[in-house]
Order: C-alpha cells, then sequence, then structure tokens
C-alpha cells in the first residue's frame, strides 16, 4: 500500500518538524515538504492540525498469563486489539516457562499462543529456575532474536529466583551483549508480613498494600543494582513505583552504571487511597508493588523529566471481577495485576504534555523511543525516519474522552481508570504501512510480526 501524509507536524523523541511523509511497502520512503509522488497513491491523509507520532511501544504486558485463578483475562487477539485502539503497536510480553520446562519449548509454546496477535511483538524471556541447561537455552533464545531477560526477586514460591541463580542469569545475559529486566521485590520480607497479617486476621485487600511496602521494593532494586555491577550485566528495572527506588537508580546511573528504569501510568496517576472501600472497588487495585503514596507519584514525574525514568510500561495483566473474588476472604489470593494498555498513550499526552509535566519530545520518548532503543528495535521501530518501519499515530490533539468499562477494549469488566478524562486520540493508527485504525474502528485483521533483535556488540 502507498500512502501519503500531507501537512504533517512530525513529533520524533528529538524534534518536531512540518513535512509530507510517503510509505510504501511498510516503510517510510520520503520525508520533507510538499512531497511530488510520481507512482500511483492509494491513499492521501491530509493532516493539518493532527500530530504525527511514532506508533507506541509497550515494553511490559502479560497477554493470557496463567494464574491460579485463571489466564489474565486479554489474550493476544482481544488484548493487541485494545492496544492499536490507543495507539500502542508494538507488545513485548513474556515467556515464563514452568518448572521442569526448557526456556525454549517454553518459547514454543508462547509462540502458539501469539498466533492471533494484532501487534508486533517480542518477549522477554524469564528463567524460573537454573539448571545446567539454562546458560545454553539463553544463548539459543538470542540466537532466535530474543535479547532480553526477565527474573523475579518476588514469587519464590513460584516463579522467583533465589539471588544465586539471579546473578548466574545476569553474567550469562551480561557476557552475551543482553539484558536483564527485573520486578524487584523482597520476597522473604513480604513473606513474612503477609503471614504476620494473615495470623491478625488482617485479609481484606488493603492489606495487600501493607504487605509490600516500599521498602521491600526499594531494597531488592539496591540489591538489584549490587549484582549487575558485580556480573558487569546492563539491568532494566520494571515498573518502578516509589521514590526510595528512584534514589538508588539515579546513583547507579551517576556512577555510568548501566541501569534502566520503567514506570507505569498507575504508579503516576493512583494512589494508595484506592485501597479503603469494598471488596469489589479495591480488589481491582491489588497488583504488585501496590499504589503508593501521592509523593511517590511526584517522585516518579521528576524522574521522568530528569530522564531517570527512561520509559513507561503498562504491566497489563487484567482479571474479571470473578477472578479476583478467588481472594475475597484472603487477599493473598487476588490474583495480582489490572489492565492499562489501550490507555497509556492517552493518559501519557493528557495528564502529562497537556499538564507541563512532560513535553511532546519527552511523551515520544518515554512511549517508544527509549523502548526500542534499550530493547534492539531502534530504528526500525520508535522513530519517523527514512527507513524504518511505517508505524505512525495520526494524533487528533483536540478528541475528550472519559474512560469506561462501559466501552474500553479490553476484555475485563474492571476499569482502574474508570472516570478519568483524556484529551486526545490517534484517530488513525498505521502499522507496517498498513492502515489499521480508522475513525474509532479497528479496519484490518492483519496478525503482527515477531520482532527478531540482535545483542549489542
Ligand atoms: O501485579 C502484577 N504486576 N501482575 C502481573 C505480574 C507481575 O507481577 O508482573
Ligand atoms: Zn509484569
Amino acid at each position: 500500500m502507498n500512502i501519503l501524509i500531507k501537512n504533517a507536524t512530525v513529533i520524533t523523541s528529538k524534534e518536531s518538524f512540518n513535512s509530507d511523509i510517503y510509505i510504501s511497502d511498510g516503510k517510510i520512503v520520503q520525508l520533507r515538504k510538499s512531497l511530488n509522488i510520481l507512482e500511483p497513491i492509494d491513499k492521501i491523509i491530509d493532516a493539518s492540525g493532527y500530530y504525527i507520532f511514532p506508533g507506541g511501544i509497550d515494553p511490559h504486558v502479560h497477554m493470557h498469563l496463567p494464574t491460579p485463578a485463571g489466564f489474565s483475562a486479554d489474550d493476544f487477539e482481544s488484548g493487541s486489539k485494545a492496544a492499536l485502539m490507543g495507539g500502542t503497536t508494538t507488545l513485548i510480553d513474556f515467556v515464563t516457562p514452568h518448572k521442569g520446562q526448557s526456556l525454549i519449548d517454553a518459547l514454543i509454546q508462547r509462540n502458539s499462543e501469539v498466533k492471533n496477535c494484532l501487534c508486533d511483538y517480542s518477549f522477554h524471556v524469564s528463567p524460573v529456575e537454573w539448571t545446567k541447561k539454562t546458560e545454553l537455552d539463553i544463548k539459543d533464545c538470542i540466537e532466535s532474536g530474543i535479547t532480553s531477560f526477565k527474573v523475579y526477586m518476588a514469587y519464590k514460591d513460584s516463579i522467583g529466583l533465589n539471588d544465586d541463580a539471579i546473578l548466574k542469569v545476569m553474567q550469562v545475559v551480561g557476557k552475551a551483549g543482553g539484558i536483564v529486566t527485573l520486578h524487584c521485590e523482597s520476597s522473604d520480607e513480604i513473606e513474612k508480613l503477609r503471614n504476620e497479617l494473615a495470623k491478625n486476621d488482617n485479609l481484606i485487600p488493603e492489606f495487600h498494600s501493607v504487605s509490600r511496602p516500599d521498602y521491600t521494593e526499594s531494597e531488592a532494586v539496591q540489591m538489584a543494582i549490587g549484582m549487575a555491577k558485580m556480573a558487569n550485566c546492563p539491568i532494566y528495572i520494571v515498573h518502578t513505583s516509589c521514590a526510595k527506588s528512584i534514589q538508588y537508580i539515579e546513583e547507579a546511573q551517576k556512577s555510568e552504571q548501566e541501569v534502566y528504569s520503567e514506570t507505569c501510568p498507575q504508579y503516576l496517576l493512583l494512589n494508595d487511597s484506592k485501597y479503603i472501600g469494598d471488596f469489589k472497588d479495591t480488589a481491582k487495585y491489588v497488583m504488585s508493588p501496590p499504589l503508593r503514596k501521592k509523593e511517590d507519584q511526584n517522585a516518579l514525574w521528576t524522574s521522568i523529566s530528569k530522564g531517570v525514568v527512561k520509559t513507561i510500561g503498562t504491566d497489563h495483566c487484567p482479571f474479571n471481577l470473578v477472578q479476583k473474588e478467588k481472594g475475597i476472604n484472603d487477599f493473598r489470593k487476588i490474583p495480582n495485576g489490572a489492565g492499562g494498555v489501550e490507555h497509556r498513550m492517552k493518559l501519557l499526552f493528557s495528564y502529562g504534555v497537556l499538564q507541563n509535566r512532560i513535553n511532546y519530545n519527552q511523551f515520544v520518548d518515554i512511549t517508544s523511543t527509549q523502548a526500542a532503543k534499550i530493547f534492539g528495535l531502534y530504528p526500525q521501530k520508535g522513530e519517523i525516519a527514512i527507513g524504518s518501519d511505517a508505524d505512525l499515530l495520526i494524533w487528533n490533539p483536540k478528541t475528550e474522552n472519559t474512560i469506561s468499562v462501559q466501552d474500553h477494549y479490553q476484555n475485563c469488566d474492571l476499569e482502574i481508570y474508570e472516570g478519568a478524562k483524556t484529551y486526545g486520540t490517534p484517530e488513525i493508527v498505521i502499522l507496517n504501512g498498513e492502515i489499521v485504525v480508522e475513525n474509532g474502528e479497528l479496519v484490518s485483521e492483519k496478525k503482527g510480526r515477531f520482532l527478531k533483535r540482535e545483542v549489542n556488540k
């Protein structure tokens, strides 16, 4: 398909400029003012009054995640549709083997689950134990184009790793030129607090947050940074939620250690007052780490503007009320997680750009470009330049919406942003040079592609 976008205000992570954009065969092939195209054009779009952003990249989603309460409510098809409707064109999900399963077998299984994904995608692979095969498996994953690995310091009774195993993963991945991403929460301390709360019959959702205080995150962050230094491995801290963690991350960055940090819209926009109320109104906010204090939100916004926090993922992992109700008598049984992939771009535009916390270029940087750079997708993704994939959002800044469970595309009967006002919408979404969303409708069922990545040499 050949598309000509006229009169565009192009926003990249570095600059803003007026230009026409010519797209052919899935790529951006020309980029300058007043283009005169001689070959046949399938569609001309007049983008006067609109912004053109690169398609969003969400580096942290959990579609079809198995848990004791059943699979997370979005599979790859419904979750990727919600992502596209919100302007996210690339997803990075996870491959999480069960114990005894090799990383490669788990990857093969995940490849069959991802077939209906409408976004382009990749995975982070999670070793859940260290075996004789893990080193080879990691190298095989890298050969297959997966260069990032996720370890959980939390959840030691299931998918979490002990420090010794984490260090080994870091040593192997660091040497191979990959990156380790970490869920930083101190499993043992949280287990101790959970048991104490349970002993005293403190089992409503509010105590989920009490059982995971900020220091359980920041101490794990400090530990992770120390191990990564020892192993000489770049790391990426997922869902950073509190000021104390930011301090350690900033210190490490100042000492030139390669430490990246992600936060999520829920930690920027919601706080722990959400845990006060009925089960139905509070259980939807049960996620790990939990929502924090207003001071933490402020610290996160500041750290974004300073470039300490580099990316915004969503940790999209929604569960329906009936699933959350597995923990109606015991918060420890509530499946952890909430949806957000559909709203990330609009929330960051509305509460970041329009409230002057970040500028337009920073918006692009944190929602797209940095994730592409950190995870080896740049400049194919995350950029508007000749030769880049034509993943573009034609963004109408003038619309007004209210987020509601009644009309969201996420496949879930709960909505943590219920009632939030947003301004601006990706009226047209282009993925690999094809229009996939137009006038608020999904207009293509074309499947996304696996994105093969390469390590830093
Ligand atoms: O509560 C969360 N974050 N659920 C998703 C799984 C995880 O811990 O990342
Ligand atoms: Zn997650």
